[in-house]
């Protein structure tokens, strides 16, 4: 036998050995290749890398990152003439390193966005003119530096109420209502080729889809990008339900693309009458409120189990139109939901548990669309 034959007879072997087949880890990436991405929102600790438990599941389980709060007006526009990009220019090089699709949270918003904004330098209010101008000057300066980089940007967060009608923000009043088509003209200005959403909580009231859907067609027909709508996806074990969410995302696909882009299911008694996700809204720490401090009971667990799949089950359904489906947060200690409306509750909206392991949600999930 010569030696040749003789080596390629070892490769064969080795080739063909079952126990050197590379095992394919089942992730919730990978298990949403072929559909969306699956994206979560990111706090600082997590791209600066101070969170050792928390970056390895990003890595293994996410092709797409949100930071959660360091690309808002107040983190990264401070003052007048200052912008922060330290911790922003850290999270897009955590995105690159990792070969995520990277999204931009958040350019106009009427929360997180400091008074100065809206006054000149003896605080008297703008014009719509000079807020026109601020306006442009923020989101060109954050726009520009990533271009090419971030590949999809929440351009107008939350200007709708939940009746549709729109909400009377520092924005509307000093500019007027076309605000948001201006915000849009400006970021496609500065990268024509990203992604521009409207983002926007409760999306599943009737009134408040339909509210949305004659925004963005407005913005539309004036020739301006709109790329699609942001449904940020703040439920609860309680509700909304598929169907309602099924209803608004088959509205929104008739304008384009369509995100899930803070999804989370809360467990705990909710607070108040109201499923939104309004930050000004808050109410006091009550016993009967936070009832699950050493743990989620297995009724509840299932619940949310239910509520995950029930969604998950839509957004396959209209996969033809979600680009991606983002939760916002890591694990459930992370999750702002164990501070609104409550602060200092424990609560499990997430698809990791406080220690970092995958909770049988998670699996479920990942399970779910080889079952269809
Ligand atoms: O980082 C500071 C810390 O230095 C300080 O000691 C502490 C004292 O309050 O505050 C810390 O900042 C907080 C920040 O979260 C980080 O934890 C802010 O007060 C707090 O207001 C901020 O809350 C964020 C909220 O938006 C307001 O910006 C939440 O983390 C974030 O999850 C939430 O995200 C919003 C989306 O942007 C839009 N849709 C709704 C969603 C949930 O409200």
């Amino acid at each position: 036998m010569s030696k040749s034959f003789f080596l390629f007879l070892a490769a064969l072997i080795v080739t063909c050995s079952p126990q050197e087949k590379p095992e394919t880890e089942q992730t919730l990436a990978s298990a949403y290749q072929d559909y969306f991405y699956i994206g979560a929102a990111l706090n600082t600790s997590q791209y600066n890398g101070t969170d050792q438990r928390g970056i390895p599941i990003v890595k293994k389980h996410f092709n797409s990152i949100t930071p959660e709060n360091d690309l808002k007006w107040d983190r990264i526009h401070p003052q007048p003439n200052r912008f922060n990009f330290e911790e922003a220019d850290q999270f897009v090089e955590f995105g690159e390193k990792n070969d995520m699709f990277i999204v931009g949270h958040v350019l106009v918003w009427h929360s997180q966005t400091p008074d100065w904004v809206f006054e000149d330098e003896n605080g008297e209010e703008l014009s719509r003119e000079a807020l026109l101008e601020r306006m442009e000057n923020h989101i060109t300066t954050i726009v520009t530096r990533y271009k090419g980089r971030v590949n999809g940007w929440d351009v107008v967060n939350e200007a709708l109420n939940d009746d549709g009608s729109l909400r009377e923000s520092k924005w509307y009043q000093i500019i007027g209502a076309d605000f948001i088509a201006k915000a849009f003209e400006f970021a496609q200005a500065a990268d024509p080729d990203a992604e521009l959403y409207y983002n926007d909580y409760s999306l599943f009231l009737p009134e408040k889809a339909d509210g949305a859907v004659r925004l963005v067609k407005e913005i539309q027909e004036q020739g301006i990008k709109v790329t699609g709508i942001g449904i940020q996806g703040h439920y609860m074990i309680g509700g909304p339900s598929g169907e309602e969410v099924e209803t608004s995302i088959k509205k929104f696909k008739e304008l384009g693309v369509v995100a899930i882009t803070e999804l989370d299911v809360d467990v705990l008694p909710a607070a108040f009458q109201f499923m939104g996700a309004d930050i000004s809204m808050r109410a006091d720490l009550r016993d009967e409120l936070n009832p699950y401090t050493e743990g989620m009971p297995d009724s509840i667990k299932q619940a949310q189990i239910d509520r995950y799949t029930e969604y998950f089950e839509v957004f396959m359904r209209h996969r033809d139109a979600i680009n991606r489906v983002t939760t916002w947060g890591v694990t459930d200690g992370d999750s702002w939901k164990n501070g609104w409306p409550v602060s200092g509750r424990t609560n499990y909206a997430l698809l990791f548990d406080r220690q970092g392991n995958e909770k049988e949600v998670a699996k479920v999930l990942m399970e779910l669309p080889s079952k269809k």
